[in-house]
């Protein structure tokens, strides 16, 4: 019998995190979270581990991404449960829309440490613990706004285009750290992120999607899933956007 995988998911508690983690639980990949927000149950989510049965190998630990402190603990935690990773699933972040000459620069700084450096700042700490040359990889959520820009999403926009110019980056080093990388762009997937847009923003999206729907979590989780192995895909960014016409 081979050994489980071991994956590493940002952000695992809701959303598209909690689809992907949810996903590669129940495929057999040993799953390691991480929250932000204090839940108050030591590193243990039981909401969620106790929705996946057979009894999943999921596990958490609290980081936040906008500090740098916290990024450090958790990578140590996660190198002192984990040993060694198969993947990153980069998925955790935020967004703090507003109009762009209208935003202080503190807003901006603090929006491109979470999404950006924070993610970087995980990354470069636990690209050692990947296993080389066994196919590992890197998946790194972007988004639209990153691919193509959006109004009102300055930092949001600027910090998803950095996590695709840096998942381009890390895939250049393939060659020597045998580590593949890749992100998905969504388009607008129903979660609490996106769950304060009125139903004139919904009905706006739906109509120029040419699937006339809304994403799902599961909707990234599958290219999430594609993308781990898919061995000879590298570097590039897959649109999760049911066909988003702008
Ligand atoms: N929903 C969309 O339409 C959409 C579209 C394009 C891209 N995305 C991207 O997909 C990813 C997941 O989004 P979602 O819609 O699932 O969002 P969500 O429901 O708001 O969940 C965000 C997750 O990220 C965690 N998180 C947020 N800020 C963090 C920080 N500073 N440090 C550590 N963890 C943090 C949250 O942890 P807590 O629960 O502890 O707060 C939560 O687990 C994000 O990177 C987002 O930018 C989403």
């Amino acid at each position: 019998m081979t050994a489980a995988k071991t994956v590493v998911v940002t952000g695992a508690t809701r959303g598209i995190g909690r689809a992907i983690a949810d996903r590669l639980a129940h495929a057999g990949w040993r799953v390691i979270g991480t929250y932000r927000r204090d839940r108050g149950d030591g590193d243990r989510h039981p909401p969620l581990a106790g929705e996946i049965a057979p009894a999943p190998a999921i596990a958490f630990v609290r980081m936040d991404l906008g500090s740098d402190a916290s990024v450090g603990a958790a990578a140590r935690a996660i190198a002192a449960r984990a040993g060694r990773l198969d993947a990153i699933i980069n998925n955790a972040g935020t967004t703090d829309d507003g109009a762009f000459l209208a935003m202080e620069e503190g807003r901006v700084a603090a929006l491109l440490q979470a999404n950006l450096f924070g993610t970087i700042r995980l990354t470069r700490a636990l690209l050692p613990l990947l296993r080389g040359g066994s196919d590992a990889s890197v998946v790194n959520i972007a988004s639209l706004a990153g691919v193509a820009g959006k109004e009102g999403q300055v930092s949001y926009a600027a910090s998803k285009g950095g996590l695709i110019g840096f998942t381009k980056l890390l895939a250049r080093r393939t060659s020597r750290t045998g580590v593949r990388a890749n992100a998905v762009a969504p388009g607008f997937i129903a979660t609490e992120m996106t769950g304060m847009l009125d139903d004139d923003m919904v009905r706006h999206i739906v109509h120029g999607t040419s699937l006339r729907r809304i994403g799902e979590p599961a909707d990234v989780a599958d290219a999430v899933t594609f993308l781990l192995g898919a061995r000879y895909v590298n570097g590039t960014t897959i649109k999760v956007d049911g066909g988003f016409k702008r």
